[in-house]
């Protein structure tokens, strides 16, 4: 473990010449037809949080029966809409397909260069159903686990309704994630059935998913059928095991296309999401139904000011939660058209978004910070040889996002048209928390300004009380919210450990923050051994330990260093087994080895071989040092060291390898 590094580095007053002084107020014009034109939401959440939930509850979702009891909340266990019975896949399709949205586009596919597809509502539904039905022939039953493991294909979605359809948790693992972590996850959950690719494309090579599976699958008893789509062909080399595994377009063609969204209970589990905390092994995040899908749809609709009209496009993967709530659940809850892109913002060129939003004149875009930094690195002429005219609104996620970066996506992609939603949340939070809703909250470049109505977030010091404005100290959330996380998948112990024990009844993010003297909410990342790289979430400790699971190494400390481009990059500080030299190739074969086990996101940007690794006298590593070197600050206490002369040896190879740079 680490020592309690986040205090150091977040109780600071904020220098006033650091502060944001741009002000961007909402346009009359934006106000006027915003679905939200003023405060009245947040007062009568705070009027009464239960029955502003339970009115959109009612408007918002379609119920098979209502409930009886809004929340039971015996912190922190939480049930919402108690007694309620709906379905997530029949308020995402059915009732739409069975409106005057039927033609309507729901999925808009734009597969990598030469490939695309448009699913209509009324197609949605057609497929839902035969995929539900495929399951349920595979012997898929209410309540089993089903994985799926694929790249951004229109199957995804598909398959993730059809669990819903019939109560079946899915647990989406990204398509860049090794076989190891696949196997990991699909271990925890005890899934009975894989669905994956013969492959994926990116960047025009093949990702052979196939192959990756199988050999995840050598290590997991409990799958019994696998459900493989055919993106790729030959090319992909996949191999049919038999009995097991089954074409996805062999079973659809026979599939009955009649399959009823089954009446589940509002907390029926929706889906299990992995996700990285803070020590190695990752943490199967629970979602239920009826909570989950309120907050996603009203965040939807409200934050990005979602009308019918519109093109949405969300870049996120869907194997991150991002991709879950904002890509499939709640656009299409919305009876939106939600745009879906399979490959890389730079193939075949850097301009392949710009050419997307030109392409289908998406109207709302919400992407990274990173990707934003990127754009800004290749330049302005890539955006500019496009129109972008039909864009109305913007939103970032996933990370801090620097006020030059806001500026730079205000100018040269919204053309000072286009209000920006910053929007903070977490794979836990399973909605949007905070944010400004377009129509009403003026913004600060950097800011994610304020709580969703409902939400209280607040930024307290170490003993759990307010801080004061501009001082920095822990971001928490002190009400619970539908969309919350339920629990951690098999282990209810953890989930109590890790979010509500450092202040008892009140949910610890994980995250710095400061709020200013307008009540903004200005987050500084993550304060616990969490590293954020590119917006992905990465746990220093599960770093570590596959570093150490490598023959050459003894010791190993990972840590995130600032970033210009991706927020945050992994540094890692390796301490060999005798007999071990250091070397160049060693290096390499230790960043690759890294990408390999857990996956390319997390391979470290730089590798350091030092003697030893600096520790308190209680043996927990110091990354806050190390952390302090890597950004090249003066270094704090070190007097609780056992060897102080370790950290002058790593600080002094960290100095020369910036030199000879
Ligand atoms: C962590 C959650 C939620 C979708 C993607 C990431 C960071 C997220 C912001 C933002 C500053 C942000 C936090 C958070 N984060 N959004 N707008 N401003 N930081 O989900 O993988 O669960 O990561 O991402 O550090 O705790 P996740």
């Amino acid at each position: 473990m680490a020592d309690g590094d986040g205090a150091a580095r977040t109780t600071s007053v904020v220098e006033p010449l650091l502060v944001e002084q741009r002000r961007f107020p909402p346009s009359p014009e934006f106000r006027e037809h915003a679905w939200v034109k003023d405060r009245t939401p947040w007062e009568e959440a705070e009027r009464d949080f239960e029955a502003f939930w339970a009115k959109h509850a009612e408007a918002e979702l379609t119920w098979f029966r209502k409930w009886d009891r809004v929340l039971e909340w015996n912190a922190p266990w939480a049930k919402w809409f108690i007694g309620g019975q709906l379905n997530a896949s029949y308020n995402c399709v059915d009732r739409h397909a069975q409106s005057w949205r039927r033609t309507k586009a729901a999925i808009v596919w734009e597969g990598e260069p030469g490939d695309s597809r448009v699913l209509t509502y009324q197609d949605l539904h057609r497929e839902v159903q035969k995929f539900a039905n495929v399951l349920k022939s595979l012997g898929v039953q209410k309540g089993d686990r089903v994985s799926i493991y694929m790249g951004m294909v229109p199957e995804l979605p598909i398959a993730m309704l059809a669990c819903a359809r019939i109560g079946a948790p899915h647990s989406v693992v990204f398509g860049g994630f090794s076989s190891d972590a696949l196997r990991d996850r699909i271990q925890d959950a005890e899934a009975k059935v894989l669905i994956t690719q013969d492959g994926a494309w990116r960047r025009g090579s093949i990702v052979p998913l196939k192959q990756l599976a199988d050999k995840a699958l050598t290590e997991c008893p409990s799958v019994e059928k696998v459900v493989v789509v055919r993106r790729i062909g030959d090319a992909a080399e996949a191999t049919m095991v038999e009995g097991r595994d089954y074409w996805w377009h062999e079973l659809m063609a026979t599939a009955d296309p009649v399959c009823p969204a089954e009446p589940l209970d509002a907390e029926h589990p929706l889906y299990i999401l992995y996700t990285s905390g803070t020590t190695g092994k990752p943490k199967g995040i629970l979602h239920t139904t009826g909570g989950y899908l309120l907050g996603v749809t009203l965040t939807t609709k409200w934050v990005f000011d979602l009308k019918d009209d519109d093109y949405y496009w969300c870049t996120a993967d869907i194997g991150w939660v991002t991709g879950h709530s904002y890509i499939v659940y709640g656009p299409l809850s919305n009876g939106a058209t939600t745009v879906m892109y399979e490959g890389a913002p730079d193939w075949p060129e850097k301009d392949r978004y710009w050419d997307i939003v030109e392409k289908y004149r998406i109207n709302i875009l919400y992407t990274s910070p990173t990707f934003i930094r990127t754009a800004m690195k290749w330049g302005t002429e890539w955006p500019a040889k496009h129109d972008l005219s039909s864009l109305r609104l913007l939103g970032t996620v996933g990370e801090p996002i620097n006020p030059e970066a806001w500026m730079w996506y205000h100018e040269h992609i919204g053309h000072g048209r286009c209000p920006i939603v910053d929007t903070w949340w977490q794979t836990e939070t399973g909605m949007i928390m905070i944010t400004p809703l377009p129509g009403v909250v003026t913004t600060k470049p950097g800011s994610a300004t304020i709580p969703f109505p409902g939400v209280v977030a607040d930024v307290v010091d170490e003993q759990g009380n307010s801080c004061p404005p501009n001082v920095g100290g822990y971001l928490v959330l002190k009400r619970p919210w539908p969309a919350m996380l339920r629990t951690f998948w098999g282990d209810p112990d953890r989930y109590v450990k890790t979010y509500w024990s450092r202040f008892p009844g009140i949910y610890f993010t994980g995250d710095g923050a400061r709020r200013d003297e307008d009540g903004y909410f200005w987050i500084t990342g993550r304060v616990d051994d969490v590293v954020n790289v590119a917006g992905h979430r990465l746990s220093n400790i599960e770093i570590e330990s596959t570093l150490v699971a490598h023959p050459a190494v003894a010791e190993a400390a990972v840590i995130g260093r600032n970033d210009p481009i991706k927020g945050q990059a992994i540094s890692a500080f390796v301490v060999l087994k005798a007999g071990y030299q250091p070397s160049e190739d060693l290096k390499h074969e230790l960043r690759e080895w890294v990408a390999e086990k857990i996956s390319p996101i997390a391979r470290p940007a730089d590798v350091f071989f030092t003697a030893d690794l600096p520790k308190t006298r209680s043996a927990k590593i110091m990354r806050r040092l190390l952390r302090d070197i890597a950004e090249g600050r003066v270094l704090g206490d070190t007097t609780t060291l056992t060897d102080p002369a370790v950290i002058a040896e790593i600080k002094k190879q960290y100095e020369e390898r910036e030199a000879a740079e």
